[in-house]
């Protein structure tokens, strides 16, 4: 009889479907007035649960006792039922069961099949774009805020003062521009993580876009009296890139040194080639260094370009490090005007690039930031 054949043929491909599937799932099974307990849980569901669960009451997966409440009512009417929670452990999860019910097994009893959905990164996401909002909105209505005080203000007790009048535009003009880069900042933002995953194909010259910049922001640097000295290793290849992003990394870094850096201070810009990915991330100094983005070492290209920007300036205390490559995440109490964008932007440009983002600082000691990219094929 070929059909029974094939149906006993469709049922094993059906249980090593069940058994591969990566959402946990679980067969419950409970006769009137018993513990309901556990027929199957496929491998999923074993590794979550760090049980074998072919026989185990249902009470030894599933602690929680609202979820449990849940399900067994399921069970023990023929409903079905979805329930949220959260395992709680080194790192948390966020769960959704999903009950639905089969037909009586050969005993009799009630069976229940229950599916667990990982909603952990959905739930991170979800929070991470409300935050985003939230600091977004802030950063925008302060300035904003300050506006409206002004105008208020030139309308009334100013009306005739000429000299407050001056003094007031010139303070809106600030707030206006520093409004307008913040939206700036904020577009290109989601511009380069709209297509972070595409890397980019073009070939770049480094150590020419270094000295576009810096040649771009002398003006800056004479007004705060400090020099900026490049200076390129001689087996600095191209790399693969998007020249536009790239200059976008640099401007932020240099823009940032130079802020920090006092009067009379040197920011040096060093381009330096290294063979493996190892040799890319070897702090450049003694002190405390932090990795803020590492390239997937699957993917390890043959050869990197590691570009350094190093100041004198007042350094960061280890605690912040981890956080500086956050949007809007700025060291409290240095008043830098920015908008804690820059080294968002850097770190998401470098990630598009499969390169990687280290800065090495301590208090007092200046700040080295290193971005290290693979080099172009040749
Ligand atoms: N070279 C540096 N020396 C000391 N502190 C730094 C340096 N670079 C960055 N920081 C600290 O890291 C924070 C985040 O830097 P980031 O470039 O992201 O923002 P920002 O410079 O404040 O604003 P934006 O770049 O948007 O104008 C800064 O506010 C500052 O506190
Ligand atoms: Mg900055």
């Amino acid at each position: 009889m070929p059909e029974v054949a094939d149906r006993a043929g469709a049922g094993a491909a059906a249980q090593m479907i069940l058994e591969l599937l990566p959402e946990p799932v679980i067969l419950v099974q409970g006769g009137e007035g018993e513990a309901p307990e556990i027929a199957y849980g496929n491998q999923a569901a074993r590794e979550v649960f760090r049980l074998e669960l072919a026989g185990a009451p249902l009470g030894a997966a599933l602690r929680r006792p609202e979820v449990l409440e849940a399900i067994e009512e399921a069970l023990a009417t023929a409903t079905s039922a979805e329930v949220a929670f959260e395992t709680i452990g080194v790192q948390p999860r966020f769960w959704r069961a999903f009950a639905r019910p089969l037909e009586p097994g050969p005993t009799g009893a009630n069976q229940l099949v229950v599916v667990l959905r990982d909603e952990t990164d959905a739930r991170r996401t979800e929070r991470m774009r409300a935050d985003f909002l939230a600091n977004a909105s802030h950063e925008l209505r302060t300035p904003l805020a300050s506006l409206a005080g002004f105008v208020e203000t030139l309308r009334t007790h100013a009306k005739d003062d000429p000299e407050a009048r001056e003094k007031f535009l010139g303070i809106m003009a600030q707030q206006a521009t520093r409004m307008a880069r913040l939206v700036d900042d904020l577009l290109s933002l989601s511009r380069i993580e709209l297509n972070e995953h595409i890397a980019p194909s073009g070939k770049v010259d480094l150590a020419r876009t270094i000295q576009d910049v810096t040649d771009a922001i002398r003006p800056l640097t004479e007004e705060r009296r400090v020099s900026v000295v490049t200076q390129a290793d001689d087996g600095v290849r191209s790399v693969t890139g998007d020249r536009d992003q790239l200059v976008q990394v640099i401007q932020n870094l240099v823009d940032n040194a130079v802020k920090y850096t006092p009067a009379g201070g040197r920011i040096r810009v060093r381009l330096d080639a290294a063979a493996s990915l190892d040799a890319a991330r070897a702090p450049s100094r003694t002190g405390v260094g932090l990795s803020l983005l590492s390239p997937d070492s699957a993917h390890e290209a043959p050869g990197y370009v590691v570009l350094r920007v190093i100041d004198e300036g007042p350094g960061i205390a280890r605690q912040h490090l981890p956080r500086l490559s956050e949007r809007f995440y700025r060291v409290e109490g240095q008043r830098s005007g920015g908008t804690g964008l820059g080294l968002a932007i850097v770190k998401h440009v470098v990630n598009r690039h499969r390169g990687g983002l280290m800065v090495e600082s301590a208090e007092g000691e200046g700040s080295t930031f290193s971005v290290y990219l693979p080099v172009a094929a040749a």
